[in-house]
């Protein structure tokens, strides 16, 4: 079947990723984020996201160029509904959702505890992709897993990673296969 053209990351399952940022004022933001992706390793490790022109996220980034990844697990899927809500700036997403901040290490955003992993990012770059559009490009400053949560790759099986298509279609109960490789 052919789909509208607007809907062709339907066919995409995409990781879940919590941004945090910080504004001027000190006060955290969080929202999830589906459209990311790593880019690069070397030289320097990149990663990069699309965000609303609108959302907070890119308001503070903008500021500061900082934001933490935090990658999270399915339980986090029945928070989507309130890290989404649009907050005024000046409520934390974080503390609404009764999540706990912790230090980062090389930037001012906070990482999420409650996530498995974090990035720490700053931004070199940015692509304007329309109006509404912005792809962030972040140099990795720092990565970290929970020891638990990692067996050489992530432990999907311990951590179950919370992909997304759209809508409320979230995906699940994620396996490790093995594939011989070249
Ligand atoms: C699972 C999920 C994935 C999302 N992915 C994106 C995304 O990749 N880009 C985007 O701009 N908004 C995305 N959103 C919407 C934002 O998270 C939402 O609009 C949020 O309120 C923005 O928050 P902010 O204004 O605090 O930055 C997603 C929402 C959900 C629930």
């Amino acid at each position: 079947m052919k789909l509208e053209l607007q809907d062709f990351y339907k066919l995409l399952v995409r990781p879940t990723v919590v941004i945090s940022t910080i504004s001027p004022g000190g006060i955290s933001n969080a929202a999830p984020f589906s459209w990311n992706s790593p880019m690069a390793t070397k030289p320097k490790p990149i990663f990069g996201f699309s965000s609303n022109v609108n959302h907070d996220t890119w308001r503070n980034i903008k500021e500061n160029k900082e934001f933490v990844v935090n990658m999270v697990g399915e339980d986090f899927g029945p928070l989507m509904e309130i890290m989404e809500k649009d907050f005024p700036y000046e409520v934390s997403e974080i503390e609404e959702c009764g999540l706990t901040e912790v230090k980062a290490i090389h930037i001012k955003p906070p990482r999420i505890q409650e996530a498995y992993g974090w990035l720490e990012c700053k931004m070199t770059n940015y692509v304007s992709l329309s109006e509404r559009n912005v792809w962030i490009i972040g140099e990795v400053l720092d990565a970290e897993v929970k020891d638990e949560a990692f067996d050489e790759v992530v432990d999907v099986a311990k951590v179950k990673p919370l992909n997304h298509i759209w809508g409320e279609a979230f995906v699940t109960d994620m396996k490790i296969t093995r594939f011989k490789r070249a």
